[in-house]
């Protein structure tokens, strides 16, 4: 798909491509840089601008792309692709349906490799096995530790995939934070027993004399990976770390552990694309977090005696849709998702009437959009005021977070959780849809676990068949036409599938979207449509990366930033 001259990459990009770039240009200088590249350069240089951008909803910054720090670096050069060919030329930006094309491929393959990958970690650093090592080895042995809040599921969840990711990456047993005694989500979710508590691993640094006898305290080293000036993320060899217990805080979303990749060590590096795959090929990213997810954690047995009452005793359903819709009932919205299921159901060619779980943070849109799902498949959705099971009644929470009723909707707090392992039933498809923002941390992790939880089903009845159904799981990211009027820019936040890709190589003005959507969200590196958004090329510079307008990374750039970074280690002693 893309070529490579020498050691920088780049793509060719031609000037009517970019009518939009050679605009903001007056400089005369520039022009002839711009035209030098129409033929095949060797050094030839466009730059790409994004004249209106805008701001995000923080009230960010409005206007267009700094040109002096794009010229520094929106060196764009040589691009050939498929897109090309198909469109008998090249074309200056993509649909979003067009974006997810490059998403189709045998993830599964990939997948059932990072699977046996995550069984190995478990059975060398799971509990089972560390807790009984002889006090010389375990006193030598490292842990990653991992925490999460009550807030949003998604956003926790993450927090504590990406440990269990990096535990993996630095061959490092995971620990998983409780709060007073209790498990994150500790009433809804079940912890499998590879992970050790805190208070386990305290117990046994005592019980083994790792201080008395081999002057090892138990220290935590801990790395915010929210305050880019501070994160070792990209400039340290956190194998080589020596302190017992590494805590990476506040990585909320999928591409906080995909810094890795981006690395100035090659050992990082390579550790990290063992799990997530090579950064460039798109077609290859294995379900990584939803693999670790079905591994770690399940439904309380009140949320499946919920689930199952919905189910009915029945066959799993074969398409899930989740709206987050706060609290908004959107016409576009109902549309754009009916035609995505449609769209679903059709690839399925299924003779019996299918199954649809639906599933929203605003209850009326269910209700709004159950009529017309009647009449082609049956409907299920979870409906928690007419619940009496062991959930309802013995949990309690919901009246001290009427704050969030606006960011979550008015159920209560549990049903959230219902609603996600009822979703990530589906068999075949979950599509994520929005009023906003479409495929949000919820939604992704729905759609991971859903595609974990299928890959299984495929292999055991396939087993050892090399082309198993396995592939034909799909995750669907569903947009009414007024959220692109503007091309991906509304998609902020790196928690959002898409935002990767929110930047000028979006089109505008695209009719309804019901795309092709990775399991695995990449992060910002070197995939053919991603391009920034002003605001995370700022952020990005903070973590030392010069990002080009077209979404390439300038290593020499972040080599010489992190040799200038100046070290702070943040320590705490436990023991
Ligand atoms: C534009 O980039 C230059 C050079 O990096 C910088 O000095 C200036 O502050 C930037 N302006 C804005 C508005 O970001
Ligand atoms: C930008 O990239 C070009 C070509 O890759 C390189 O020659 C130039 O030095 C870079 N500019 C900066 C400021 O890094
Ligand atoms: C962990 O759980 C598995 C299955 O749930 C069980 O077979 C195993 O004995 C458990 N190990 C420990 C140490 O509890
Ligand atoms: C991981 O650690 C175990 C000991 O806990 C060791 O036997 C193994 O070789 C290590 N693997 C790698 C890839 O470093
Ligand atoms: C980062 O994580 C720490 C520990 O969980 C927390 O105290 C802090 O508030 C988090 N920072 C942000 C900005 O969320
Ligand atoms: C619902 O969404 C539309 C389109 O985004 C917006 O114009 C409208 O103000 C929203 N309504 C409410 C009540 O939030
Ligand atoms: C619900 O709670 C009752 C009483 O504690 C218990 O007997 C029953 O097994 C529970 N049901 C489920 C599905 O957990
Ligand atoms: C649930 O919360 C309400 C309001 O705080 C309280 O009055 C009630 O006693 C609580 N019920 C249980 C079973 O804890
Ligand atoms: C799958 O395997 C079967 C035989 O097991 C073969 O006939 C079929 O062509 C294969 N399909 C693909 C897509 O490779």
């Amino acid at each position: 798909m893309r070529y490579y001259h020498g050691s920088r990459r780049r793509r060719r990009v031609s000037i009517q491509s970019f009518p939009v770039a050679v605009a903001v240009f007056t400089g005369f200088g520039l022009l002839m840089l711009i035209l030098r590249s129409v033929d095949p350069p060797s050094h030839g240089a466009v730059f790409l601008s994004s004249l209106e951008v805008e701001g995000d909803d923080r009230g960010g910054v409005r206007g267009g792309l700094n040109s002096s720090f794009a010229l520094r670096n929106g060196t764009i050069s040589e691009v050939k692709d498929v897109y090309k060919q198909r469109s008998g030329g090249l074309k200056s930006c993509a649909t979003v349906e067009e974006m997810g094309e490059s998403f189709k491929g045998a993830v599964w393959k990939e997948s059932l490799r990072v699977r046996r990958i995550i069984q190995e970690h478990f059975a060398v650093n799971g509990a089972s096995r560390i807790q009984n090592l002889p006090p010389e080895q375990f006193c030598k042995h490292g842990f990653v530790f991992g925490k999460a809040s009550e807030a949003g599921f998604g956003n926790e969840m993450y927090k504590i995939l990406n440990a269990a990711a990096l535990s993996i990456m630095l061959n490092r047993s995971l620990i998983i934070g409780q709060t007073r005694g209790k498990y994150p989500f500790g009433n809804y979710i079940s912890y499998s027993n590879h992970s050790f508590t805190l208070k386990k691993v305290k117990h046994l640094w005592r019980k083994n004399g790792c201080v008395k006898n081999y002057g090892r305290h138990l220290v935590m080293r801990i790395d915010d990976f929210e305050k880019p000036a501070k994160t070792y993320v990209l400039c340290s060899n956190w194998r080589k770390w020596k302190q017992p217990i590494i805590w990476f805080q506040n990585t909320t979303d999928a591409v906080a552990c995909q810094f890795f990749l981006k690395n100035v060590y090659r050992e990082m590096r390579d550790a990290a694309s063992d799990l997530f795959g090579k950064p460039e090929d798109f077609q290859s990213r294995p379900n990584v977090f939803g693999e670790l997810m079905k591994v770690l954690v399940s439904p309380s047995e009140d949320v499946v005696e919920a689930v199952n009452r919905v189910l009915g005793g029945g066959a799993d359903p074969d398409v899930s849709l989740h709206m987050r819709m706060l609290m908004n009932r959107s016409v576009r919205a109902t549309q754009a998702a009916l035609n995505c299921i449609k769209k679903a159901l059709r690839n399925l060619r299924q003779t019996s009437r299918p199954r649809v779980v639906l599933v929203s943070d605003t209850p009326s849109f269910i209700r709004s959009i159950l009529p017309n799902i009647n009449g082609f498949a049956e409907v299920l959705y979870f409906d928690y005021k007419h619940f009496q099971g062991n959930i309802s009644q013995s949990v309690n929470l919901s009246h001290s977070l009427d704050f969030r009723v606006k960011d979550w909707g008015p159920a209560p707090r549990w049903v959230a959780f219902v609603d996600f392992f009822l979703a990530s039933r589906a068999k075949h498809t979950v599509v994520s849809g929005a009023q906003r923002r479409v495929g949000t941390t919820y939604a992704q992790l729905i759609a991971a676990l859903a595609a974990a939880n299928h890959l299984a089903n495929a292999f055991s009845f396939s087993f050892g068949r090399e082309n198993s159904t396995g592939s034909s799981f799909s995750f669907l990211s569903s947009f009414q036409s007024n959220l692109l009027t503007g091309g991906l820019k509304l998609q902020v936040g790196w928690g959002h599938v898409w935002n990767r890709f929110a930047g000028p190589l979006s089109c505008r003005n695209q009719p309804n979207q019901c795309a092709f959507t990775p399991l695995l969200p990449p992060a910002w590196w070197d995939g053919l449509w991603q391009s920034p958004i002003p605001r995370d090329i700022r952020r990005l510079m903070a973590f030392g990366i010069k990002l080009s307008g077209f979404g390439t990374v300038d290593e020499a750039h972040l080599r010489s930033f992190c040799k200038s970074k100046k070290s702070t280690v943040k320590t705490v002693l436990i023991i």
